[in-house]
């Protein structure tokens, strides 16, 4: 029986999903149907390995053997939020919070900048201390101190007038992830107080201002099934996002979802192949998620067609404070630490950290999609 089994694993993978991997190899796009044909057949040992081998070699025509590095720095965990999935929500009377000032994370930006790192995340709550007014000044002192840098922010929702004057203060990337792409599980995850729709508003706004724009789920999110996961699929099919950050749900002790199970591995590596293929220049990072749920699964997603990793640059003394899930990595390590630590487990795979500022190439990847079918 158990032999069977294997055997079936290694040959069995059904000839519709080999076409399935095979279209969408071919044309990166899949129908809705399709998307989530595929869904329901991951993660099945052989259609992964296809998948993987697929967006491997696209991922290698377009980056080569290149993983861009972003510096992360966390920046507050004040939030007025309380998802039920976050560590930081405001609901956690537990959680110690900070601010960094505007010196601190200059300074951060100042060690990021002579270990390397040409892009900034700013990531944080929704903290309502961090006025435009204050940001704006931040990001300017940003960009003038770090002129080849770019400054992505990750706050959360504003106001489009916000958006914009973030955006006219230097911001050139704006990381938002969607976290489902369907309403219903949108509000399971959420409370009231939060809108599916307002979500993607902003993420429509964020791109009309001529952000790069990231959108991203977590992967094995309570409540998600195939048919959710299909409709992040198709959401990202048609939004071809610059960035799509994804990485499995690790639940955290004192939130409302404590006790559900994790996203598994497999299947977050599974759904970066099929993101790589819908959205062949995408920049896919390898997160921080998944190195915390296998020891070496940053590795694993870059092997599967991701491309980006991002190295915590925020001060050692807060790095536990910005618990989002349960047992993150990296809260020991100095920012010089990471990033040693991410060259050499990214050499180890064959990959080469790159310092430059690592937009998004748009133009090879749509070269790419115009010859299909001719
Ligand atoms: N597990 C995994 N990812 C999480 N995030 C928030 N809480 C968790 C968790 N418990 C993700 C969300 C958010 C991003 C900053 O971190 O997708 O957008
Ligand atoms: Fe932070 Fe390995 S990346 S210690």
């Amino acid at each position: 029986m158990r032999r069977m089994t294997t055997e079936k694993e290694q040959m069995g993978m059904s000839q519709a999903t080999r076409e399935l991997i095979e279209k969408l190899d071919r044309d990166h796009w899949l129908s809705d149907e399709e998307l989530l044909a595929l869904v329901k057949a991951g993660p099945a040992k052989a259609a992964a390995a296809l998948l993987e081998e697929k967006a491997d070699r696209l991922r290698r025509t377009i980056y080569g053997n290149q993983v861009y590095v972003r510096g992360l720095i966390e920046m507050t965990n004040y939030c007025k939020n309380d998802c039920y999935y976050c560590g930081i929500r405001r609901s956690n009377r537990d959680c110690d919070r900070y601010r960094l000032t505007e010196e601190q994370i200059l300074a951060c930006c100042r060690e990021g900048y002579e270990l390397g790192f040409r892009t900034f995340v700013l990531q944080g709550g929704e903290d309502a201390w961090f006025t435009d007014e204050r940001l704006e000044a931040l990001i300017g002192e940003i960009k003038k101190g770090f002129p080849d840098c770019a400054v992505t922010l990750s706050l959360g929702e504003r106001s489009a007038e916000s958006f914009e004057r973030l955006r006219q203060a230097g911001a050139d990337r704006y990381l938002l992830r969607h976290e489902t792409a369907t309403k219903s599980h949108y509000e399971s995850l959420h409370p009231e107080t939060m809108s599916f729709e307002n979500r993607m508003a902003s993420l429509r706004i964020l791109r009309s201002l001529g952000y790069q724009v990231g959108c991203g789920f977590m992967v094995g999110s309570p409540g998600q099934t195939a048919e959710h996961l299909a409709a992040d699929l198709a959401f990202i099919r048609d939004f071809q996002p610059d960035m799509c950050g994804i990485g499995p749900f690790i639940p955290h002790h004192a939130t409302p979802f404590g006790n559900e199970p994790a996203g598994t591995l497999e299947q977050t590596v599974y759904l970066l192949s099929i993101i790589r293929l819908l959205v062949p220049g995408v920049l896919l990072p390898a997160t921080t998620a998944l190195g915390t749920i296998d020891p070496v699964g940053r590795e694993k997603g870059i092997l599967a067609g991701a491309n980006v990793v991002m190295p915590n640059l925020s001060p050692v003394a807060v790095r536990k404070k910005y618990e989002l899930y349960e047992n993150k990595i990296c809260t020991g390590e100095e920012s010089a630490q990471c990033r040693g630590c991410l060259a050499g487990r990214m050499a180890s795979i064959g990959f080469e950290i790159v310092t430059d500022r690592g937009d998004v190439k748009r133009t090879q990847a749509a070269c790419r999609k115009q010859t299909v079918g001719k």
